[in-house]
């Protein structure tokens, strides 16, 4: 019972190894800040990571760290590693700050975007089964390029071998290091600090450490069947693959939610959109950001959405782009809209072809079916927007408003000379240049004569 006890309550810290440079992508950005499903490899990492709720998390950054700082935040605590000498270096830092830790340490590269919580969790739980000093996290890949083979012999013990430092035939072994690990506190310490650098890297390897401790026996492995959780980004090609992963990983827990996509092949979803049921999607579809898409509103396709929060029952026609955008209930857009930062419109609302909205609130049941430029206006209810009409919101130095009332017929081809007010139920013609305001119930128009001339 004791002992039971003791083993549920052993604390938990973890190191995420974040400070290299990633030279193989070929890239000005540290590679953990490249992204996945619109959020940083590490990011993902660190919330399979949170998923632990463990008591110390410790990033260790080097290549650019105030990036990756920044992107940690309050995830977990930074150390730097101010010369990248290799992943048994860079643990070294991150022990000096959990310096009085003692239980178990979990340490995952933050090049490993789709690591989960359960696997980390299983690898955890192995560690703790046999009371090891150092689990391994393995797995079995088709092509092992690059990856540390994992050596395993029939005594139990462990050994890492590196791609750089194998032989011929230890570079066939198709088990390899997935570059996740757990170590008992007391024993990293003590043993980091003797590693050496006498490799084809030159480098501290943590990996050393499981010879180490299979020498006390107590070494431990846990290979997995699935090389998808595992695989670490090193090249662009490992990247575009990690996203199509990815991918498919996010689209497959919406279907499970209810959400249809036609061709999932062809829809990108960020991490951090939320989509409802029978939310319905086509092809070549791009969810951007933060966006929410609510119940039953369809994408016919070739659409990107940013930042966006759409309602329920809309339809989104063929070609819309939005940013930053809020749609309410049973809107139509497009095909071929654009709403651009602050628009906003209220429920019914119907934005048609070649409609540009910005910076605009439009009122419940009015509509902008074509080609139309509305920027900084508020519109009230159950008004008309003709085909044409362009709100001239700038002067060259600034941008000015304008105001329009409910139940308002804008004329075709009317330019709304900002600043400026049309009045409720007010009638501008086709064709007017407003230039000054138009009161509540009249109707306003440019006096321009039609001439005919004969022949
Ligand atoms: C490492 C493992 C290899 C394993 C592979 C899995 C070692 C020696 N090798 O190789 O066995 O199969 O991961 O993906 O550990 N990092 C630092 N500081 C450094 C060096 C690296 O923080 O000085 C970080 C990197 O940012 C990265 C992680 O450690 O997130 C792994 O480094 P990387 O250079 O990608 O190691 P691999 O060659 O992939
Ligand atoms: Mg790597």
């Amino acid at each position: 019972m004791r002992n039971k006890h003791r083993k549920a309550s052993r604390p938990l810290a973890c190191i995420v190894l974040a400070a290299g440079e990633g030279t193989r992508m070929r890239s000005q950005a540290a590679k953990v800040l490249h992204t996945v499903a619109g959020r940083p490899l590490v990011r993902h990492v660190l919330d399979a990571v949170a998923g632990m709720r463990p008591d110390s998390v410790a990033v260790v950054v080097g290549h650019r760290a105030d990036e990756v700082r920044a992107v940690v935040g309050e995830r977990g605590r930074c150390v730097l590693q101010s010369e990248q000498l290799g992943t048994g270096h860079a643990a070294q830092q991150a022990m000096a700050a959990l310096r009085d830790f003692d239980g178990d340490v979990l340490v995952v590269c933050g090049d490993v975007p789709l690591i989960t919580t359960a696997t980390l969790r299983a690898l955890v739980r192995e560690h703790r089964k046999y009371g090891a000093a150092a689990t391994v996290l393995g797995m079995v890949v088709e092509n092992a390029d690059g990856y540390g083979r994992l050596i395993i012999d029939d005594a139990g013990g462990v050994r890492i071998v590196e791609h750089k430092d194998a032989t011929t035939d230890e570079r066939a072994i198709a088990e390899v290091n997935s570059g996740t690990y757990c170590f008992d506190a007391a024993f990293l310490r003590n043993e980091i600090r003797k590693l050496g650098r006498d490799n084809a890297a030159n480098e501290f390897y943590l990996t050393d450490l499981l010879e180490r401790a299979s020498s006390d026996g107590r070494a431990a492995a846990l290979v997995l069947d699935d090389e998808v959780e595992t695989m670490g980004v090193n090249t662009r090609f490992d990247l575009a693959r990690a996203e199509a992963l990815m991918q498919e990983r996010i689209l497959m827990e919406w279907m499970e939610k209810g959400v249809g996509f036609l061709d999932p092949s062809a829809v990108w979803v960020s991490a951090d959109t939320k989509l409802a049921a029978d939310v319905w999607i086509g092809p070549n579809v791009r969810i951007d950001g933060h966006t929410r898409i609510g119940a039953g509103t369809v994408i016919d396709g070739s659409s990107h959405l940013i930042d966006t929060w759409i309602g329920s029952n809309c339809h989104i026609r063929w070609g819309t782009v939005t940013r930053e955008a809020r749609i309410r209930d049973g809107c139509i857009l497009g095909p071929y809209a654009h709403l651009r930062p602050q628009a906003d419109l209220a429920d019914d609302v119907h934005i048609g072809n070649f409609v540009e909205v910005k910076k605009s609130r439009i009122g419940h049941g009015s509509k902008a079916n074509h080609l139309t430029y509305i920027g900084d206006t508020r519109i009230g209810h159950d008004t008309n927007i003709g085909a044409g009409t362009i709100t001239c919101n700038y002067d060259g130095f600034d941008k000015h408003a304008t105001t329009i009332g409910d139940r308002v017929q804008i004329g075709s081809d009317t330019q709304l000379v900002a600043p400026v007010k049309v009045g409720d139920d007010a009638f501008v013609a086709a064709g007017t240049t407003v230039m000054k305001n138009v009161p509540a119930g009249s109707l306003a128009l440019n006096e321009r004569r039609q001439l005919l001339r004969k022949g």
